[in-house]
């Protein structure tokens, strides 16, 4: 092989700097030239890109979001869309790609793979609900982001006898809101994945209110209803005073954490070494802090990785 290519597709996530420079320095320690396609597939598409050399790969490692930038796009959607960048590829004679994103991300490549294009794809949405992997890109560097903002929110409540509704993301996942939960020592996290009985919660508040607790926080992912909702509920039926903080984008930005930098160098290089062997079609995951690979066709039909029972039951029986 003598040239790869790597993007970022789909929503930012801290890491996705640093596997872009694990990617590139391993491909160089292997005399491979690699590129980088600016805008992920929307890039691929108008066939922009730049030469990842080992300076221009340098000084990103601590980096937030993604200096090749994100976006996604409709036409990479279409076959006529997937054709066009199929015959990109195959005349910048790009011999393999590595698609760093998510499920749509991920979908992308699969049909990429399925043209006859060999494709890895690597996880990232801090959301980690990509199944076959047990922490996707950014998630670790977003979980420390919230339980920050929380921890300063949780100041003010105690200081005010307030109740607060923290909206955080996951349109569809209750990932975020469930860890969160356990590792502030929130009352409650509301998810998408369970419907929510207001009046049901709101007696057990009133039942620690009586009983002397003077504030209360309640993590909500942003798909699981409407905060402000929930904030009336609690005003009326408890007495708390409440407010309704919405982290939003603040959560997915940032220097990645320690664990973030290391996965995302262990995720890159593994995406090299992988097409040197003649690996494709694959997605790289981690399970038992070991690194694995999964045929892309199972992450794509599997559908969204189940939230996990364990940590709902912790999130409400520690928050008792
Ligand atoms: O999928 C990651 C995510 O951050 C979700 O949690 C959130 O709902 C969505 O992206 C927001 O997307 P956008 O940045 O396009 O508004």
């Amino acid at each position: 092989m003598k040239r790869l290519a790597i993007l970022t597709s789909g929503g930012d996530c801290s890491g996705m700097n640093a596997t872009i420079r694990a990617a590139a320095r391993t491909a160089i320690a292997n005399n491979i030239e690699m590129i980088g396609y600016r805008k992920g597939y929307a890039g691929l598409l108008k066939n922009e890109y730049i030469v990842l050399n080992s300076r221009t790969v340098s000084g990103i490692l601590q980096r937030g979001g993604t200096f090749l930038q994100s976006a996604r796009s409709a036409e990479f959607r279409t076959e006529e869309g997937r054709r066009k960048a199929l015959d990109n590829l195959r005349s910048e004679k790009v011999e393999g790609l590595i698609v760093i994103g998510g499920d749509g991300s991920l979908n992308g490549a699969l049909a990429l793979d399925k043209m006859g294009f060999p494709v890895i794809g690597i996880p990232a949405s801090i959301d980690n609900d990509i199944a076959y992997t047990d922490m996707a890109l950014g998630v670790d560097t977003a979980l420390n982001n919230i339980i920050y903002a929380v921890d300063c929110i949780k100041d003010t409540a105690s200081s005010h006898d307030r109740a607060f509704i923290v909206e955080v993301m996951g349109r569809n996942s209750g990932y975020l809101a469930s860890t969160t939960a356990v590792a502030t020592g929130a009352e409650f996290a509301i998810v998408p994945e369970v419907e929510l009985d207001l009046n049901e919660m709101c007696h057990q508040l009133r039942q620690r209110y009586d009983e002397g607790r003077t504030n209360a926080l309640i993590i909500m992912a942003e798909g699981a209803g409407r905060a402000q909702e929930v904030a009336d509920g609690i005003k009326n039926a408890v007495g708390f005073e409440t407010r309704v903080t919405v982290l939003g984008h603040y959560q997915r930005g940032g220097a990645p954490s320690v664990f973030d930098r290391l996965l995302a160098s262990r995720f890159g290089m593994k995406s090299v070494e992988l097409l040197l062997a003649g690996t494709k079609g694959v997605m790289i995951g981690l399970a038992a802090n070991s690194l694995t690979v999964t045929p892309l066709e199972m992450i794509v039909n599997g559908g969204q990785k189940k939230l996990s029972d364990d940590l709902l039951h912790m999130a409400e029986i520690l928050g008792i």
